[in-house]
């Protein structure tokens, strides 16, 4: 009895440690660039995925954001070091020209008509870059250093149209409403 109640507990270990595993796909992928990360989640809704490492002598931290879009459309992943959601965030945001070169800055999200185009974050920032391949935008960053701890709120977001370089608005309703959450750096 004894002997059987603890093979079950042990089968029950490796069966959560297995399908965490599955459940977390990040961690099977490989970036086709030299990029390598320490940590990763899938995100809740649009397809989405964050890896990163963090560096604690320097308080930054490398990121890759990648999710499943169309050459068309654009993605965009953000911090928002004083308060959750989209106003206040520090975004990061990658569509694809007509020609296949990708364009990608930061821009700061100050109102629910923000306009979308480049400008300076208060947050630093360095060595952004972003691809397309295999249906799926990615960004790179380098943010740092970061003053205020590891645990931030984040936001991701995705919209179908870019019009003459800036993306346009992204549905209001359902995942994209639901793209948000606290993030511990160090987890
Ligand atoms: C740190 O937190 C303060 C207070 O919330 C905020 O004003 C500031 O922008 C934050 N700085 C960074 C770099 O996140
Ligand atoms: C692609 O198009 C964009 C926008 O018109 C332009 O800024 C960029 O230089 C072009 N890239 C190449 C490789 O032609
Ligand atoms: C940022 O990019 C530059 C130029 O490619 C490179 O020399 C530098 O090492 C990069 N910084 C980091 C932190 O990787």
């Amino acid at each position: 009895m004894e002997i059987t109640s603890r093979a079950i507990f042990i089968s029950c270990i490796i069966l959560s440690f297995f399908l965490t595993s599955l459940a977390q796909t990040c961690k099977k992928y490989t970036f086709p660039s030299n990029h390598v990360f320490n940590s990763c989640r899938d995100l809740t809704v649009l397809d989405a995925h964050l890896h990163w490492t963090y560096l604690p002598p320097t308080k930054s931290v490398h990121i890759a954001y990648r999710a499943t879009q169309t050459p068309t459309g654009w993605i965009s992943w953000a911090i928002n070091p004083t308060g959750s959601g989209m106003i206040g965030s520090r975004a990061i945001v990658a569509f694809r020209h007509l020609n296949g070169s990708m364009n990608v800055y930061p821009t700061p999200i100050n109102s629910y008509n923000p306009s979308m185009s480049p400008g300076a974050l208060t947050i630093p920032i360095s060595n952004i870059s972003a691809t397309y391949a295999n249906k799926e935008m990615t960004i790179f960053a380098f943010l740092g250093p970061l003053v205020n701890g590891t645990t931030f709120n984040h936001v991701w977001q995705a919209g179908s149209t870019v019009s003459n370089s800036i993306p346009q608005i992204h549905s209001t309703s359902g995942p994209n409403v639901e793209s948000l959450e606290t993030l511990d750096f160090l987890s």
